[in-house]
């Protein structure tokens, strides 16, 4: 009886060792993991902040070399006579630079806004086929360009949406040129947009492009963040399209997902309320 109650007593204290090694065992891995993410958050930071430097003076620089470069052979014009079609030529070349500055500064002061809570939006009754129609129109010539088919679906149910028509514009737009331009020769692009059961509006914009894996897929909604965001990248941006397109979107009351394959292509789907709950008022 007393041999049992020792030995009784010894697997009781033994059971809690292992216990103690077990937790401990368990709170090691726990920290190891946790450092292992806070690694890996930090790395992104950096990796995303050091390409955005060299991609921000690159984006800026290129337009800026054009308006500076050919400015100055039309101020030369009185001792270096141009041709009238030069002239004109040079002209489109410095308003077509100044555009895409004016973009690349325009897409700085949303993200900021967005990012101070400062950004506000508009509510008319706006009919997303005639948006997606002007857009998909637009594209032609890129989508030409790169040799991508470009084709457009929609339901004739479809209902007006509650909302900024600009700044749906300016999703469906960068939607858009992200299908196409990182789509290859061949490829395809198509847009879809179908009512939703609830009487909201989904529309996708599907591609056979490059795609992304999970990971590429947080980068690029990143502010800044570009999948091949080194000066070897591929495609220009400034790799702020996505991320303001997802803000704006949930600005709509909706909400943007992407589904990517590598090598099989990106389907970016955004869901817009057919009305928008602002502050406890349906608008
Ligand atoms: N359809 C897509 N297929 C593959 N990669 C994509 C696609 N859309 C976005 N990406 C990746 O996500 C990144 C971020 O996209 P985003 O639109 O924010 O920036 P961008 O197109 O590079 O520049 P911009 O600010 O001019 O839009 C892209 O650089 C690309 O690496
Ligand atoms: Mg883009």
């Amino acid at each position: 009886m007393i041999n049992g109650t020792l030995n009784h007593g010894k697997s009781n204290s033994l059971m809690n060792e292992y216990s103690s090694l077990l937790g401990e065992a368990i709170l090691r891995n726990r920290t190891r993991a946790a450092e292992h993410s806070a690694r890996i958050e930090a790395e992104l930071a950096s990796r995303v902040k050091s390409e955005f430097i060299s991609n921000m003076s690159h984006e800026l620089r290129t337009p800026l070399n054009t308006i500076i470069g050919f400015s100055k052979l039309l101020s030369e014009h009185n001792g270096r006579p141009l041709q009238n079609t030069d002239i004109v030529q040079y002209s489109h070349l410095i308003h077509d630079a100044a555009g895409q500055l004016l973009a690349v500064i325009n897409d700085i002061l949303d993200i900021s806004k967005i990012q101070s809570g400062r950004y506000t939006i508009d509510h008319s009754e706006v009919h997303v086929d005639d948006v997606l129609a002007a857009c998909v129109a637009s594209s032609k010539l890129a989508a030409d360009d790169a040799q991508v088919s470009l084709a457009l679906y929609v339901d004739a149910s479809l209902s007006t949406v509650r909302g900024d028509i600009t700044k749906l514009r300016q999703i469906f737009a960068n939607l858009l040129s992200n299908a196409i331009k990182f789509t290859k020769p061949g490829g395809k692009v198509k847009v879809d947009a179908n009512r939703t059961n609830d009487g909201g509006t989904l529309v996708t914009v599907e591609d056979t492009g490059v795609g992304m894996s999970a990971e590429e897929i947080e980068i690029s909604l990143t502010p800044f963040g570009q999948v091949d965001g080194k000066r070897t990248r591929w495609r220009e941006g400034t790799g702020l399209g996505l991320p303001i397109a997802k803000s704006l979107v949930e600005l709509h009351g909706g909400r943007l997902e992407i589904k990517s394959r590598k090598e099989e292509g990106t389907t970016v789907a955004v869901f817009l309320p057919s009305r928008h709950l602002v502050s406890g008022t349906t608008r």
